[in-house]
């Protein structure tokens, strides 16, 4: 190739052009990542901020797959301590005839479908409050009134249940209760239940609604016996087991129809088991009675003290194993779940 154009000169110098315009961009480019890189170690001097800018990258390459992995992180809230700051002790509590369900809806906001938890803390214990009931709604109306922003003041996790009994015969409490504890399960592994009257209204919301290692006792005084325990190992109104307690002891019995005897059936269950039963101050498990008649179809049970003769020996066989029913509804109103159950009758 002896001839050359001047044509091909130009192109053969044309080809260094674009080897020296090649190597420039080659080596802007890494002047520029360089100086990126110089940057984010100027931001990031901490390995947490390091690992937020990693986070940074990560959401600059794929925004579609790093956006609901930030949503779904929880914020991290710590436990609520031992003592809630919003507690204030022995409250003046009021029984107005005017009182309607509305007025007690629109005071409990933060409450749906009978359950609430604290916002800013997680809760130590979730609590299920279980409360037997058959046309006693305005005694439950004051009883939610009190109780929704006593339990709040105490910073817990709670649903409560109404265990409605179906029917017109003779009133159950036990298997109302065994029933609650079964049925309030299905929605969320409690690990404390309370086990409620419908007219005992706390007075003083440093009686904690927790469970403690011994089966608890809440009530020891109410305003209708002068705030005395009403006889020594009396184990009623309201009391308060872990869910592993009330499995322990079979649950109560179901066949206590009327009033009275069920207590003391579960405490000798508790006994049997040498669990021992606390109570906490005497000065703050204190309650009001709302005052009421006999309910008719829940007349005196005679037969309480043959029955109780024989828990040690039937315990096993009846209770929590043997309780049968059928759910006829299950209501999720705001203040709290209505369970209506067919119990069936002596
Ligand atoms: C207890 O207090 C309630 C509510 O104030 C009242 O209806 C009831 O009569 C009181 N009981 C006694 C025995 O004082
Ligand atoms: C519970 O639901 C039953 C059946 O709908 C109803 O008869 C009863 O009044 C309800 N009880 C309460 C306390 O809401």
């Amino acid at each position: 190739m002896g001839f050359c154009s001047p044509v091909c000169k130009v192109l053969r110098r044309g080809k260094y052009f674009v080897l020296l315009f090649l190597s420039l961009s080659v080596l802007a480019w890494i002047a520029a990542f360089s100086g990126e890189t110089v940057k984010s170690f100027q931001v990031s001097s901490t390995t947490t901020e390091t690992l937020v800018k990693g986070d940074g990258l990560r959401d600059k390459l794929s925004p579609w797959t790093a956006a609901p992995d930030h949503l779904n992180t929880p914020t991290p809230k710590g436990e609520c301590p031992p003592e809630s700051p919003l507690l204030q002790g022995a409250v003046k509590l009021s029984f107005e005839p005017s009182l309607k369900l509305k007025d007690v809806e629109s005071e409990n906001k933060e409450v749906a479908k009978g359950k609430y938890e604290p916002t800013d803390c997680t809760a130590r214990q979730s609590v299920a409050i279980l409360i037997p009931h058959r046309s006693r709604e305005r005694h439950l109306l004051y009883l939610l009134h009190h109780l929704h922003p006593f339990l709040q003041r105490q910073q817990l996790h709670y649903t409560i249940y109404i265990i409605q009994q179906a029917g017109v015969a003779t009133f159950n409490r036990a298997k109302l209760l065994n029933v609650g504890y079964l049925e309030a399960l299905k929605d969320y592994n409690w690990d404390c239940f309370i086990f409620h009257d419908v007219d005992l209204v706390p007075e003083n919301d440093h009686n904690f609604y927790v469970c403690d290692k011994q089966p608890k006792h809440l009530v020891v005084g109410r305003n209708a016996t002068g705030y005395k325990l009403r006889y020594k190992g009396y184990f009623g109104g309201v009391t308060a087991m872990t869910r592993e307690q009330f499995l322990q002891v079979n649950g109560f019995s179901n066949t206590y129809w009327g009033w009275g005897g069920e207590d003391d059936d579960l405490r000798i269950r508790v006994e049997l088991q040498k669990m021992t039963i606390v109570r906490p101050p005497t000065d703050v498990a204190r309650y009001t009675m709302v005052f009421h008649k006999r309910d008719s179809g829940n007349e005196i049970n005679k037969d309480r003290m043959r029955l109780l003769g024989r828990t040690p020996k039937v315990w096993r066989k009846d209770g929590l194993n043997s309780c049968s029913y059928k759910t006829l509804s299950v209501e999720r109103l705001p203040l709290y779940v209505n369970v209506t159950v067919d119990i069936g009758k002596p």
